[in-house]
């Protein structure tokens, strides 16, 4: 069967068929799925049975594997997952499903607010590709939100006003918002912020979309305050259902969405039944904004 897309209802969404994802792509599959990335920004593939090693190999058709470090309280001595994935799940290293009051379920919990990947690291993260190992039986839906799309949507006073507007982002500020106030000496100084531009600029097509992210805690040049209201109204405007595509996961499918020009959030599950869901990161190749000015 050839490979095909078809787009979904939410124009942003394509669902690929005719991939066996534990075979390698070849070239031309590869260069076929990473088009379909640019147009799309989400793409989901169903009854991908993949083991961890399947999964990183076609994660690195697209770039270099991100480092998982400095993304997590959880010590790399602790890690579940040692394969290079990151672990989204709501497990221990013991594979049993994490005290709902330990200090990794509290951070993990910040995937329930929108963001983009890794836009905590001078170099956010490009694209990620999400495997559901086993689905929990209740809720659990991951949602996208169409950052092009959000951004065409604003009036043009908007755009201009925040054209060159300039974020800080650091997972300190998404875990503050939740309440997460305590860290380490050493997870402070992993946690610093680093800068983001709120609008950037596709590198392939040139679009624009607007680089909204829970890790966003300011914006430079404002009062926190004002910068986190104007967050806050962007990041309305931009979830607005509109924009926002609901996956309803099945065990085995895998999406993949672009950082660049998508946000997405997980919904509430039942914690004290499994989720596994086990993601391989693909690194941006340059900073949105040159980071010396952060210090
Ligand atoms: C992620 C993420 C949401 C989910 O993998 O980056 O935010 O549905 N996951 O687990
Ligand atoms: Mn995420």
């Amino acid at each position: 069967m050839p490979l095909a897309i078809r787009q979904l209802q939410k124009h942003f969404v394509g669902e690929v068929s005719g991939l066996d994802l534990r075979k390698p792509l070849t070239k031309e599959q590869a260069q076929e799925v990473e088009a379909a990335m640019d147009k799309y920004a989400v793409l989901v593939f169903h009854g991908q049975d993949i083991t961890d090693e399947q999964q990183m190999a076609f994660a690195l058709n697209f770039g270099e594997r991100e480092e998982a470090r400095g993304g997590t309280v959880v010590k790399q001595a602790d890690y579940r997952l040692t394969t290079g994935l990151n672990d989204v799940s709501n497990l221990g290293k013991d594979g049993k499903v994490l005290a709902r009051d330990s200090r990794a379920a509290l951070f993990n919990l910040g995937n329930w607010l929108w963001h983009s990947d890794s836009s905590f690291r001078p170099i956010p993260a490009k694209f990620s590709l999400l495997s559901a190992r086993v689905v929990n039986p209740k809720g659990g839906n991951t949602e996208f939100a169409d950052m092009r799309a959000a951004y065409d949507a604003l009036d043009d006073e908007t755009k201009a006003e925040i054209e060159n507007m300039i974020c800080e982002h650091s997972l300190m500020y998404s875990r503050g918002s939740l309440g997460f106030l305590d860290y380490t000496d050493e997870e402070k100084e992993m946690f610093k912020p680093v800068l983001q531009r709120l609008v950037r600029t596709h590198p392939v097509h040139g679009r624009k979309s607007l680089y909204l992210s829970s890790h966003a805690g300011a914006i430079k040049g404002m009062s926190v305050p004002e910068g986190r209201l104007l967050l806050r109204d962007l990041n309305e405007h931009a979830t607005q259902p509109e924009f926002v595509y609901v996956h309803k996961w099945k065990l085995h499918d895998l999406v993949m969405w672009d950082n660049r020009q998508t946000m997405h959030r997980v919904r509430r599950y039942d914690q004290s039944q499994p989720r596994d869901m086990r993601r391989a990161t693909v690194a941006g190749t340059a900073p949105t904004v040159a980071q010396e000015a952060a210090e």
